[in-house]
């Protein structure tokens, strides 16, 4: 298309009308696909304000005819350095084959720090991976989030013999835990590429807690470790009024246990330690408070999965990721 009948805004907050806007498109789309555009997460920091480093793209008609003024709807968190920034993208089932998706997504690169971008698609469908093919972006992911209550029963941690396990300590475990993350995860892209400058930044980030990543030593080495992460926990926002004080978090929902990363060294495989090590973490979540844990796991990772199911997991969503070209 030469030209076209939209405009694209960029803003960092959405103003309640907008926020109506987009939350009716949403349905719309939800109505019309069979299946929700939009992550949970990002849904909820529509609603409830988010994090710092989103960026909000609205695409409008020129407001012929009977359509809805907003024609889509981008959603751009840049705030991952190291993985690269990653979108969510939705266009009104009225204003599809327009090539609003594909202004949206040129739009949503020209945000991004580095032209790197990660699209993200709930459920594949063929119009997700026909936008994603015609911009050049590959799949590179499917990813599985599995969820556990951890009201349910948790067995105890039986680590094996000859392991003990301990919270990192910031600084003086980071140049060996990055040793043996790479020697873990040696065939993983991304996972094994972590340097000493990505750790730092993810210690700096305010979801950090010590006392929630695990390390499992033998005899001084270290030989695997779980790191786990409360979504929506933090910042605590601490306010009083007429009623008295009151803590509520900035994300506005429930928190979430994560298991976030769970690795043990090749010699170590097959002893227990990973089970051992993913149920300290989920003592540890449940000691803090949290109702549920969640997961991410490659949907070609057999061995993982079946792992998690025997701890109690169950499937609750896909996602597909489509990557820009370089
Ligand atoms: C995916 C989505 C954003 C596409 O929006 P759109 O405005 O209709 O897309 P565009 O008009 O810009 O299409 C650009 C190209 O994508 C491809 N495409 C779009 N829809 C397609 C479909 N249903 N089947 C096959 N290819 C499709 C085509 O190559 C198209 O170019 P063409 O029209 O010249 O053939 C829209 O269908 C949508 O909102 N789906 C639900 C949310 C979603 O899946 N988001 C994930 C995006 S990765």
């Amino acid at each position: 298309m030469a030209e076209h009948p939209f405009h694209v805004e960029v803003l960092a907050k959405l103003d309640p009308d907008e926020t109506d806007a987009v939350a009716l498109l949403a349905e719309r789309s939800t109505e019309h696909d069979g299946v929700r555009p939009l992550s949970e997460h990002v849904s909820l920091h529509l609603r409830h304000g988010g994090d710092e480093g989103v960026r909000h793209l609205l695409a409008y008609g020129d407001g012929r005819g009977n359509l809805p003024h907003l024609a889509g709807y981008a959603h751009l968190d840049v705030t991952d350095e190291v993985a690269g920034s990653s979108a969510e993208v939705v266009v009104d089932p009225a204003w599809r084959r327009l090539g609003v998706g594909r202004l949206l997504v040129d739009a949503v690169r020209a945000e991004t720090p580095d032209g790197r971008l990660r699209l993200w698609a709930h459920g594949e469908s063929p119009a997700a991976s026909g936008l994603a093919a015609s911009l050049g972006f590959a799949k590179a992911r499917e990813l599985m989030q599995l969820r556990r209550s951890l009201s349910a029963p948790l067995p105890p941690a039986e680590v094996p013999a000859g392991v003990t396990v301990r919270a990192f300590v910031p600084a003086a475990d980071d140049e060996a835990w990055v040793a043996l993350n790479s020697v873990i995860f040696a065939q993983h892209p991304e996972q094994g590429a972590i340097t000493h400058a990505d750790l730092s930044r993810r210690l700096d980030e305010p979801w950090f807690d010590a006392a929630g990543f695990f390390l499992a030593e033998r005899e001084g080495t270290l030989v695997g470790y779980h790191w786990t992460k409360v979504h929506g926990g933090q910042p605590i926002v601490h306010t009083h009024d007429a009623h008295g004080p009151h803590t509520h978090d900035a994300h506005g929902h429930e928190p979430l246990g994560e298991v976030y990363v769970v690795g043990v060294q090749p010699s170590e495989r097959g002893t227990g330690l990973g089970t051992a090590l993913i149920l300290l973490g989920l003592h540890h979540l449940r000691s803090a408070g949290l109702l549920q844990a969640m997961l991410y796991v490659d949907a070609d990772n057999t061995a993982a999965i079946a792992a998690y199911r025997r701890l109690g997991f169950t499937h609750w969503d896909s996602d597909v990721q489509f990557r820009s070209p370089m």
